[in-house]
């Protein structure tokens, strides 16, 4: 290992850390092909790296079984603004930390779904191991005055690996999902661990206060801290930790512009000919036990029962993005939602007029995305828990219109800055069934009215706004607060 973060690269330089990258590589007689990877992390991050450059050191779902050494390549393919730093897993880390650990640990767990852990040994080992070599490709890349900022919970203990062979490096790490209470994450038989790793950062950042007290929470339960919750601080020792609730933002200026695209006007149109359906509701989502996708088309199932005047006139099209194939919880997803899919279908189509669930297993760019915005009377969150759900939010940015309706889960990140869309719980069927017939039928002021304040703090929190508030946090001289003036010791 160098003895100092790499002093000859850039001065100042971003170095983004993650499981996931932008792109998917794969590899067919020695030629690298590529293809966009489809997530809230890389839909946020990205557009900092295209304007920022710097380096993603990130996984690009290939195993280490197909080819000796990860690739260092200059992305977008074409037009290069960043650099991708490949780092390689084995079959055996891909089971073991990203399905196991990572999936079948963290992500449930944060999710408050405990019955979907898996907590293995095996697991936990995988992780460290992977964590250090993340570690090891995140300091190479680095410049001495690199920010370093390390996302989601794939890599918790790399910030701290990080700080203990540099204890000035500058390190940041964004949350992506939500953090649970005490008592859940308690559970997880390392969380000392993982929040030691965490604890690693200068500055740590979540979606919504809740996500970032809870983080509080739990930190305060297994190490002696010191916190001033009105500036966001915490102290381990000397070290003082910055945290904040920064929600991910969007850059509606492109929504916008897209929405307004003569061609993608076009498109949605043409979308709801083929869909041939006088009232259209739309889902988008990774194919995810989290997102509530099978409440969502029971309690459209529902709505079709109580309200039969909708049958043959509506239908509920669901864009579900392959997510993790190959951890058994999401193959079960896939298997319950086609068969509920055939259900709803069996009893409702009537063989002429509108098909009620229509359901696309595959991901969308971002023009074809924007046309089926731009195409859905109401787009369905209907997530049983989310980080944030920036699909909520990119509706919101597209319709220029005035006219979609967005109906958001209380459970969703996004429905603590998006009060003003129909918010719904998805663990109650009926509820969200009459939710559906209110969206449809709400009259057209009150839905220019709610697009209206909703457009407003999507623009107030955007992008641009997201990377600012980084940026300043991350660059607060040391000392600007000492623990001995302010601290409301806990
Ligand atoms: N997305 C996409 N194509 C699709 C579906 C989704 O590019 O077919 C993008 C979408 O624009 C959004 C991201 O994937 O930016 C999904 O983020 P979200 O926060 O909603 O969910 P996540 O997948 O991160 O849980
Ligand atoms: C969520 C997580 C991301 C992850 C994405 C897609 O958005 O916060 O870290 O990349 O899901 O999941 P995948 O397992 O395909 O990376």
């Amino acid at each position: 290992m160098q003895s100092a973060l790499n002093p000859t690269r850039l001065a100042g330089k971003l170095v983004v850390v993650s499981n996931r990258g932008s792109y998917v590589l794969s590899e067919h007689n020695e030629l690298i092909t590529w293809k966009r990877a489809v997530s809230g992390l890389v839909s946020a991050v990205e557009p900092i790296l295209n304007s920022a450059h710097g380096t993603w050191v990130a996984w690009c779902g290939r195993l280490s079984n197909n080819t000796k050494k990860g690739v260092k390549i200059a992305v977008p393919p074409g037009a290069p603004r960043y650099t991708l730093q490949e780092v390689l897993l084995d079959e055996e880390e891909y089971n073991d930390y990203y399905h196991g650990f990572s999936n079948s640990c963290l992500w449930p767990l944060a999710h408050q779904m405990i019955d979907k852990c898996d907590f293995q040994r095996k697991y936990w080992w995988a992780y460290r191991k992977v964590n250090h070599q993340f570690a090891r490709a995140a300091m190479e890349a680095a410049g001495e005055d690199s920010i370093l900022w390390v996302h989601d919970y794939h890599l918790t203990l790399v910030p701290q690996l990080i700080r203990r062979r540099f204890p000035g490096a500058k390190i940041a790490f964004y949350w992506h999902i939500p953090f649970p209470p005490p008592d859940v994450f308690s559970v997880l038989p390392w969380s000392r661990q993982v929040l030691h790793g965490l604890l690693g950062n200068d500055l740590i950042a979540f979606h919504t206060r809740t996500y970032l007290e809870n983080f509080i929470a739990c930190a305060k339960k297994y190490f002696s801290l010191k916190v001033n919750p009105e500036h966001g601080l915490i102290w381990l020792g000397n070290r003082r930790i910055t945290v904040r609730a920064l929600p991910v933002g969007v850059n509606w200026q492109r929504f916008e512009q897209l929405a307004g695209d003569p061609e993608v006007r076009a498109r949605a149109q043409q979308i709801r000919q083929a869909i041939g359906a006088e009232h259209l509701f739309l889902g988008v989502d990774r194919l995810d036990y989290t997102k509530g996708i099978a409440e969502r088309i029971k309690a459209f199932g529902t709505f079709l029962e109580k309200c039969p005047q909708y049958q043959g006139k509506a239908t509920l099209l669901q864009i579900a993005v392959p997510s993790r194939n190959g951890v058994e919880a999401y193959d079960r997803l896939k298997e319950e939602v086609e068969r509920l899919v055939g259900e709803i279908n069996g009893r409702y189509d009537r063989g002429y007029g509108a098909v009620p669930v229509r359901y696309l297993h595959h991901s969308l760019n971002e023009k074809e995305l924007v046309a089926h915005y731009l195409a859905a009377d109401v787009l369905l969150v209907t997530a049983l828990r989310d980080g944030l759900n920036l699909v909520a939010k990119e509706f919101v940015a597209a319709r220029t219109d005035g006219r979609g309706v967005l109906l958001l889960s209380q459970f969703a990140g996004a429905a603590e800055e998006l009060k003003s869309a129909v918010l719904a719980n998805p663990y109650d069927i009926v509820q969200m069934a009459r939710r559906m017939k209110y969206a449809l039928e709400m009259p057209p002021e009150e839905k220019q009215e709610r697009l209206r304040t909703l457009q407003q703090i999507v623009k107030n929190k955007d992008s641009r706004w997201w990377w600012q508030a980084h940026l300043k946090l991350i660059s607060l001289p040391h000392g600007w607060l000492t623990p001995e003036k302010s601290i409301a010791a806990n």
